[in-house]
């Protein structure tokens, strides 16, 4: 028995059997070194999707294993109960990245428990109980995360949190109103005014949007789009909560934070993914003042929240993005990985829609670009071929069409060259057999 057989046999009998496992034969991984890493039997892998989009500047990136060997020798556990170092250190650097008034953290540890902070947050704050979202959006596990996404397939078992209502996705290439930007005046953005007049008391707690939707398949809103809603969810007393849990630290390019590149300020930012470069972490960053508000309403604890082991890797993958994966380099390799996916979607007609910004790239797959019928068989086949290969992507969208293509920041145009010549293999096999 070989090992990857082995540890498939112990996941099937130990394991809940609803994990999502990518390939045909699961693929067991067992160690990384900056964009690879290598599975069980040896075999080695450009990792184009980053353990979801989280390991930001690579695979056992030297300085965040040393600062966490450093902190896990001194002291592994805190809770939030006693300030450490680390704590205000993160939230300091934090405050100095993050657009405008937004200067206060609360650190828990998913992107789930991110998002509930600040939708508990907005509700406090308003005084309002409803929240818009959009549809095809993710926002995690819990029972309100479920409720927040706008993906039948992601609400296991059912959801029963009253008063969220999801609005339409500003989704261009398949636009729910059967539209074209820009004549469409983005007539999607209206659509949330009309959700909250028709479908909540008319005052909300909150709008909560990713700026790409990172599980919904990477769906880009038209430079409009946050600028309409931010003044329609003000205008019915809503806070505007941007959830950057993928499109946070740069990934987007030019900027620290997916919004900014739309010009909004939002009330409420939660991160987590490449926030530690895979530790544990996450964020939900606010102003004072609406922090404030959360004073005297109740207790709150983190057992976990702002572990200084995740907080020194935080900190030690923070300041390698600032000296060799910031925002500038982020957009310059991006734009390479986007020309050269545009060059294959020339000559791959399978390939129907590339798009993203950064180093966070959608490649949507149909069987025909008429019709635009999902390529949901192509796309398996896809990943097996680079699989093979040797090149990790992601899958992701409503329809489960798409690839998704997210290296860690450190990135070079060299990696991006090696991912493209995969790729251009593997479309070719994918775009033969069709
Ligand atoms: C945008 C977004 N929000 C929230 C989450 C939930 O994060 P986690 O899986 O860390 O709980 C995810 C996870 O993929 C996400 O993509």
């Amino acid at each position: 028995m070989t090992k990857t057989q082995d540890i498939l046999e112990k996941q099937r009998k130990y394991l809940w059997p609803n994990h999502i496992l990518y390939y045909t034969e699961p693929l067991p991984l067992d160690h990384g070194d900056g964009m690879y890493v290598w599975d069980v039997e040896g075999n080695k892998y450009l990792d184009f999707f980053g353990g979801i989009l989280t390991t930001s500047v690579g695979h056992n990136r030297p300085e965040v294993v040393e600062a966490a060997q450093a902190q896990t020798a001194k002291l592994i556990h805190s809770s939030t109960l006693y300030p450490h170092e680390n704590h205000v250190n993160l939230a300091e650097k934090l405050a100095e990245l993050a657009p405008g008034d937004l200067r206060v953290s609360y650190f828990a540890t998913s992107g789930t428990e991110a998002d509930e902070a600040a939708v508990l947050l907005a509700k406090v704050y308003t005084g309002y109980q409803e929240v818009i979202a959009l549809r095809h959006a993710y926002s995690g596990r819990s029972a309100m995360g479920m409720a927040l996404t706008g993906q039948a397939s992601w609400r296991v078992g059912g959801t029963h949190i009253m008063g969220i209502k999801h609005a339409l996705n500003p989704y261009c290439y398949r636009c729910p109103l059967k539209m074209t930007y820009p004549e469409c005046d983005v007539a999607c953005a209206q659509d949330v005014e009309d959700v909250i007049k028709t479908m909540t008391s008319g005052r909300i707690a909150a709008f909560l949007a990713e700026p790409i939707q990172g599980v919904g398949g990477f769906v880009t809103p038209p430079p409009e789009y946050f600028d309409i809603v931010s003044e329609i969810v003000k205008l019915y007393g809503g806070l505007f909560i941007s959830d950057e849990v993928q499109t946070g630290f740069g990934r987007t390019g030019e900027k620290w934070f997916g919004i900014e590149h739309w010009d909004v300020q939002p009330d409420i930012m939660t991160m987590a993914k490449g926030i530690a470069n895979g530790f544990p972490l996450a964020n939900t960053m606010t102003t004072p003042e609406i922090a404030e508000s959360m004073v005297g309403k109740g207790l709150v604890i983190s057992t976990f929240g702002g572990n200084p082991v995740s907080i020194a890797a935080s900190l030690a993958a923070i300041g390698v993005m600032e000296q060799e994966a910031d925002p500038a380099h982020v957009a310059e390799v991006g734009s390479h990985l986007r020309a050269g996916l545009e060059r294959l979607q020339e000559k791959y007609p399978v390939i129907g829609d590339v798009r993203g910004m950064g180093l966070m790239q959608g490649v949507e797959m149909v069987n025909d670009r008429a019709t635009k019928e999902p390529a949901t068989g192509a796309i398996a086949h896809l990943f097996e071929q680079t699989r093979t290969l040797g090149l990790l992507i992601g899958k992701g969208g409503f329809y489960g069409n798409t690839v998704r293509i997210a290296p860690p920041l450190t990135a070079t145009k060299a990696d991006v060259d090696k991912a493209l010549e995969i790729l251009d293999i593997a479309f070719a096999h994918v775009q033969e057999a069709m």
